[in-house]
C-alpha cells in the first residue's frame, strides 16, 4: 500500500488497483478467484485459510445462514457457499475493496447465495448457524475481542465458530480468553503453526 500507515483492514485502500488472479484449489472446491493491492493476502490464498477449509468441519446440511468474519476476497465465503448452495453466505468486511472483489468472485462462479457487506449492513434479525473466520488479529485485542463477540452473540443455541489463528498470534491466549468469557473453545487441530478453533456456547448446568 502506498501509506505505510495504511493497514488491510482499511476501509478505502489508497494503492493503485492492480488485480491478479489466484487459484484455489481444494478437493472438493476449485475457484479461480480475482485479488488486488490492499486486500488480505493478495498474491495468494493465505497458509492459514486453506487450512481452515481443509479442516474445518461441514456445517449443518439444515443450516440456513453462514458467516465469514473478514472475507476479504472471499476465499472462504465463496467456498462455503460452494459446498452449502441450500445456505445463504454472508460475508462482512470493513475493506470496500475487498467486499467488491468477493462479491465479483461470487458472482464469476455463478454463486447466487453470497451477500458481501459491511458489518453493520447485516439485518439484525438474522441468525447464523456457523462462522467461520481467519480473523483480523492485528487490529489489536479490544478490537479483536469486541468483533468476535459481537458475531458469537449471534449464533444460533447450537451455532458454532470455526477460527484459524496463528499460534505466534496468541491463538493460546485467545482460546484461554474466550472460554474465560463463557464460550467452549476447543483446538481442533493444529499445523505448521496454525491452530484451528472450534467455539460455542457452554451449556450452563
Ligand atoms: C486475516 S484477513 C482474512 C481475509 C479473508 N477471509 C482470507 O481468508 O483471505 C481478515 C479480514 O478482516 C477484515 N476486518 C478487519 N476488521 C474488521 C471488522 N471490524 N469487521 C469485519 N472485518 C474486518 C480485514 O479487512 C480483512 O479482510
Amino acid at each position: 500500500m502506498n501509506d505505510p500507515d495504511q493497514h488491510y483492514w482499511t476501509s478505502n485502500p489508497d494503492a493503485p488497483s492492480a488485480p491478479r488472479q489466484v487459484e484455489l484449489l481444494l478437493p472438493d472446491v476449485h475457484l479461480s478467484l480475482t485479488t488486488d493491492r490492499g486486500v488480505f493476502s493478495a498474491d495468494q490464498v493465505d497458509r492459514g485459510t486453506r487450512f481452515l477449509l481443509l479442516e474445518g468441519p461441514p456445517p449443518l446440511a439444515s443450516a440456513q445462514n453462514l458467516l465469514d468474519v473478514g472475507c476479504g476476497y472471499g476465499p472462504i465465503a465463496c467456498s462455503l457457499a460452494v459446498r452449502h448452495p441450500q445456505s445463504h453466505v454472508w460475508a462482512v468486511d470493513t475493506n470496500q475493496r475487498a467486499l467488491a472483489l468477493c462479491r465479483t468472485n461470487a458472482e464469476k462462479a455463478g454463486l447466487t447465495n453470497v451477500t458481501a457487506c459491511l458489518p453493520e449492513e447485516v439485518p439484525e434479525g438474522i441468525v447464523f448457524d456457523a462462522f467461520w473466520s481467519n480473523p483480523p488479529i492485528r487490529i489489536g485485542k479490544p478490537a479483536l475481542h469486541d468483533l468476535l463477540l459481537h458475531w458469537l452473540h449471534r449464533l444460533s443455541s447450537t451455532g458454532e465458530a470455526h477460527l484459524v489463528v496463528q499460534r505466534h498470534l496468541g491463538a493460546d491466549s485467545l482460546a484461554r480468553w474466550l472460554d474465560d468469557q463463557g464460550w467452549l473453545t476447543v483446538r481442533r487441530n493444529s499445523r505448521k503453526g496454525f491452530r484451528l478453533l472450534d467455539v460455542e456456547r457452554k451449556v450452563s448446568s
